[in-house]
């Protein structure tokens, strides 16, 4: 009898990566772990070092066939019971007034269709077998202005609003679906901030600094664990959104 699988997409980044990690852990082996990555192949295969009985796999979420291939590769080694679509980009910056036809296309297609059609099609599977978890990682700047971060933003609260929806129609089919939304985290999205913005930034957390993917981590992992949990989205932002 195959073990069940846990997809976290955008394994190869810092909150992917420890909310994998957490997920092998508290299930103590009985999820297997679909490890997937996009370009940073290197993180993904150092991750899957770390995880016994994992598997990588290689797509690019904003189109199709990558999504297509990701959902091929899980079903070939067994059932999906998680998914989190943690995958996502806040390139490129751009002003209100200067953001771009190709930008919109692009950012909305890893950030929002990505994560739609994965729930789709892995929620379809999911509610087959009568049970499932979906969380999705969303963003403090769903509901928090910043200059550059537009169609980001834009992204993030479909997401959210996305995440509601899904709740509502496959909850009764046994599939829960939340969200997170992570004030500013230490990974790679983060590493190229400015020091004077990052201070403007912590200025505007009650806790005063940046927060760890692990404690993202935690927030997915409980979402995933709390058997009562249906469209909610927990904040992990420091008190970023006071
Ligand atoms: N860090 C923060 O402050 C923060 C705050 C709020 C929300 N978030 C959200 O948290 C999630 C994870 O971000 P992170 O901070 O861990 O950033 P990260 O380290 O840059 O990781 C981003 C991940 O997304 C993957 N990805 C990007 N474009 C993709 C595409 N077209 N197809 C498939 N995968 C793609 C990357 O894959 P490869 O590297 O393999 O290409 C990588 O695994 C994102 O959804 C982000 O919006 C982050």
């Amino acid at each position: 009898m195959p073990k069940d699988i846990a997809v976290v997409t955008g394994a190869s980044g810092g909150i992917g990566r420890a909310t994998a990690k957490l997920i092998h852990q508290k299930s103590e082996g009985g999820l297997r772990l679909a490890l997937h990555y996009n370009g940073n192949q290197a993180a993904a295969e150092a991750l899957r070092a770390e995880i016994p009985d994992s598997f990588i796999v290689r797509a690019d979420l904003s189109s199709e066939a990558g999504r297509k291939s990701l959902l091929d590769a899980v079903l070939a080694q067994g059932a999906p019971y998680v998914l989190v679509n943690n995958a996502g980009t806040d390139r490129p910056h751009e002003p209100a007034l200067m953001i771009q036809e190709t930008s919109f296309d692009s950012l909305v297609s890893v950030n929002l269709k990505g994560p739609a059609f994965l729930m789709r099609d892995f929620g379809k599977e999911m509610a087959s077998a009568g049970s499932g978890v979906i969380v999705n990682v969303s963003s403090i700047l769903a509901r928090k202005a910043l200059v550059g971060s537009a169609l980001y933003r834009a992204s993030k609260a479909a997401l959210e609003a996305l995440t509601l929806q899904f709740a509502f129609e496959l909850g009764p089919r046994g599939v829960r679906v939340n969200a997170v939304s992570p004030g500013f985290i230490e990974t790679a999205m983060t590493d190229g901030i400015a020091p004077e913005m990052r201070e403007k930034i912590m200025a505007q957390v009650a806790l005063g600094s940046f927060g760890a993917p692990e404690a993202v981590a935690q927030a997915v992992a409980h979402l995933i664990e709390n058997d009562f949990a249906n469209g909610t989205v927990i904040a992990v932002d420091g008190g970023m959104a006071l």
